[in-house]
């Protein structure tokens, strides 16, 4: 084993907790949705059973309607370095939250079925490949029941949290929407900028922070329930949709194998993937982009999420030509910025506004292999490996080729990078 896996193996190693993987330690004490799945397809390569453990842990902190929360607070006494705390959230206001364990009232991305159909091809206990099948299942008839736009396929977000991507630009306009003069009041007990260096600049700011909060009072305030029309983040984000759609592929899958109708997605894959351009493509840019629920209107600016419905094969085989073109320009960047710096709120050490993410590319990766773009394929591959080796198992990376000192931030012995980097080795 090269020294970079033996440092990758030793993180995941330190983070393991016994049921499942915190993402960082001290920044984030506690399990993560979609962490957990990305965690899941590194520790495979290691220890199978921590895997699927993994998941299982995840979906025992799934609600009775299938909701599956973005952080599950395991041991919520023993740690305090998170902000906001289990108890800001007071899951228990909702009847269908779990009674013996506390969790946020968000979701992240639905990546869970893709997840299962890597572990159920080097699995042999169907049984447990079985029930974790079930509930996934579950989750994603939540997700069109609650949050399905008009009968498209395509369900909305409700925070900038369940992007996973939290302070990336493309939330800018839809936050703003909210006064400042609402927020002004919510009391802040951060803690996350005194776990990393540098915070002024690789965090939030305290604003931004408010109007977060804001929304999650929001959402507590009705019980964690439907949102109203008047409730001002609602946004069709490519992202989220994109990774559903593969996940239903992969459960649509694994049901022929093991007997399980699954014509309600394959039906909702269908229409998905037909209005997915509709909402999503921008023709004149050749870029995809989110789309505002309330103003009605795309939120055009380029950031790594536009790539990653390569991941599911939704391009058509013009727009992925288009798509990839991209890729000849900004040769002084390391691939693929989470906002590109010449759009608006570029900042290249602050987290999802300029800084390189090693789960995107990943993604991207994988579905440049799918549509045959090897050669690409292999270079985004390649400087996600280099950029990992120069810089430590850091969270988030500076998108410059020529960066100097220090240019990995946020949590240190990051756990999504150590398996992400260890699938790529590996495949
Ligand atoms: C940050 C990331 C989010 C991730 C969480 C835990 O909030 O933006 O995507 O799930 O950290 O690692």
């Amino acid at each position: 084993m090269t020294k970079q896996l033996e440092q990758c193996k030793l993180v995941l190693e330190k983070n393991w907790k016994g049921k499942f993987t915190i993402p960082s330690p001290r920044l984030y004490p506690f399990q993560w949705n979609w962490d957990s799945g990305f965690i899941a397809i590194g520790n495979s390569h290691l220890k199978l059973d921590r895997s699927i453990l993994e998941i299982e842990t995840l979906f025992s902190g799934q609600w009775e309607n299938g909701f599956l929360p973005h952080i599950l607070f395991h041991n919520a006494d023993k740690y305090s370095s998170y902000f906001p705390s289990a108890d800001y959230w007071n899951s228990s206001v909702s009847p269908f939250a779990p009674e013996n364990l506390k969790t946020s009232g968000i979701t992240q991305p639905p990546v869970h079925g893709f997840v299962l159909e890597h572990l159920f091809n080097l699995s042999s206990d169907k049984e447990r490949m079985t029930k974790i099948f079930d509930k996934i299942v579950k989750y994603h008839e939540y997700l069109y029941d609650y949050r399905e736009f008009n009968d498209s396929g395509l369900v909305s977000i409700w925070h900038n949290w369940e992007s996973g991507m939290d302070n990336s630009v493309w939330w800018d306009d839809v936050l703003e929407r909210i006064d400042r003069s609402k927020v002004e009041n919510i009391e802040l007990f951060r803690k996350d900028i005194h776990e990393v260096e540098e915070s002024n600049n690789t965090r939030p700011k305290d604003l931004d922070y408010k109007r977060y909060l804001y929304l999650v009072n929001k959402l507590h305030d009705s019980k964690y329930e439907r949102v109203s029309d008047y409730y001002p983040f609602q946004v069709l984000d490519p992202v989220f949709n994109t990774i559903l759609l593969q996940s239903n592929k992969s459960l649509i899958k694994i049901g022929k194998e093991i007997n399980r109708d699954t014509s309600f997605l394959q039906s909702q894959t269908e229409k998905g993937i037909e209005n997915f351009s509709k909402y999503f493509w921008n023709e004149n840019d050749s870029l995809y982009y989110p789309f505002d629920l309330i103003s009605q209107n795309q939120i055009n600016k380029h950031c790594s999420g536009c790539y990653i419905p390569i991941f599911a094969g939704i391009p058509s085989a013009i727009q992925i030509e288009k798509l990839v073109n991209h890729f000849e320009k900004n040769d002084n960047l390391i691939p693929i910025p989470s906002c590109f710096p010449d759009q608006k709120g570029f900042e290249k050490k602050n987290y999802w506004r300029g800084p390189v993410w090693v789960n995107m590319n990943w993604m991207v990766w994988k579905g440049l292999l799918l549509y045959g773009k090897d050669r690409l394929a292999e270079k985004i591959k390649n400087s996600t490996i280099k950029m990992v080796d120069k810089y430590g198992v850091y969270e988030y990376f500076d998108p410059y080729l020529n960066a100097k000192q220090t240019a990995g931030y946020g949590g240190a012995n990051f756990s999504w990078t150590a398996a992400l980097i260890l699938d790529m080795e590996r495949s």
